[in-house]
């Protein structure tokens, strides 16, 4: 069997992504378009996704952006083989904006349609750069709306939730943390930056759901959050300047040790030796650190996507539709519906 060529759309929240992948006959799976148009400049007035303002911006982004897809990676739309697009979860609005358009272009070019979670997709970009997975592995998934461990028996085969918050998504705590100490939205980025200059044990923020009777591998955000608030207030109201980049590195130190904590310990639990973590706070580079020591101490590996891969784009979803096409899998009907709050078991849309 020759190459095939599979075309991945995402538009779940403000990012409208076209990535282009070959699926090769031995199974392999090589990247060659991603191209990603972000709104998130749109929405940072407002401190978080404005969904009806990424709606329209993934409208104007869509046939650009396939346009810039199809020229970095000098192919036409007639040499793809297959199409898939983000299905669910995500914003409503948003994900129909990308299942509209790859819609009518397996309709048009008369093309195999694969409905996909966009989650499975967050774990696939991890192969378009270290190569196929092991047949069992631990994929903690760490983005602005999810935070979750997963048991992962074969992409397009079996993912297990093991673990997930139980209430801020990682992401959402940098935002909502960036936010009182008057840094810029998206939170991460300037957090990680800052916490670079500050003292990680000043401050000794609690670590959600560590008690022994808490369940081992979900996690909780919220009253770090609300804890770091106290402390900024505390600081205001005895006229103290509060110290942005001690908090900061004290904050970042909670979320790195219960992140990499759980996820050795359901590693460990799960006999499982490879650990992949991906989503935007992936790219954290605390997170990255103290993960590759603790694995290292472990005995387990640890992949992490560069972070252009970690965060939302159109080639992770053309990663998980090639394990899909290379599954032999059957495509989804051309009529399948957004499915917003799609759980992670469901790879595909059938
Ligand atoms: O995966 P992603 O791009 O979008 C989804 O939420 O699906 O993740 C975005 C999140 C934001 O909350 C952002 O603050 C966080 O990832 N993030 C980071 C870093 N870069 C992005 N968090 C911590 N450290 C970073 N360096
Ligand atoms: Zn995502």
């Amino acid at each position: 069997m020759t190459d095939r060529l599979i075309l991945g759309i995402e538009s779940s929240c403000d990012e409208t992504g076209v990535g282009i992948v070959r699926l090769g006959p031995d199974g392999a799976v090589e990247l060659l378009a991603d191209e990603v148009a972000s709104s998130v400049e749109e929405h940072a007035r407002f401190g978080g996704v404005v969904p009806e303002v990424a709606s329209r911006a993934h409208l104007e982004a869509m046939l650009p952006t396939m346009r810039r897809a199809l020229d970095g990676a000098g192919v036409e739309l007639a040499d793809v083989h297959s199409i898939a697009v983000t299905a669910g979860p995500g914003l409503a609005g948003a994900l129909l904006v990308g299942v509209s358009a790859a819609k009518a272009y397996a309709a048009a070019l008369g093309k195999p349609l694969y409905g996909v979670n966009h989650l499975a997709g967050h774990v696939a970009a991890d192969t378009l750069q270290h190569g196929p997975l092991p047949k069992r592995c631990l994929a903690m998934l760490v983005s602005g709306g999810h935070t979750q461990l997963l048991l992962v028996e074969g992409l397009a085969h079996s993912i297990t939730e093991v673990g997930s918050t139980v209430d801020d998504a990682a992401g959402e705590a940098y935002d909502k943390v960036a936010r009182l100490l008057d840094l810029p939205y998206p939170g991460g980025p300037p957090i990680d930056r800052m916490a670079a200059r500050g003292d990680r044990c000043a401050i000794a923020f609690p670590r959600g759901l560590t008690g022994p009777r808490d369940n081992t591998y979900d996690f909780s955000f919220s009253g770090l959050k609300t804890a770091v608030a106290r402390w900024v207030e505390r600081c205001e109201r005895a006229g103290e300047e509060v110290p942005v980049a001690d908090v900061a590195a004290s904050f970042q130190e909670a979320v790195a040790d219960v992140l990499t904590s759980k996820a050795i310990r359901a590693a460990k639990d799960l006999r499982v030796d490879t650990l992949v973590i991906s989503g935007g706070v992936a790219a954290n580079s605390r997170l990255s650190g103290l993960a590759a020591e603790r694995c290292a101490e472990a005995g387990i590996e640890l992949r992490v996507p560069r972070p252009r891969l970690c965060t939302d784009n159109g080639a992770m979803i053309a990663a998980i539709g090639a394990h899909l096409v290379a599954a032999g899998r059957e495509p989804s009907p051309l009529d399948l519906s957004t499915v917003p709050g799609l759980p992670v078991g469901t790879v595909q849309i059938v």
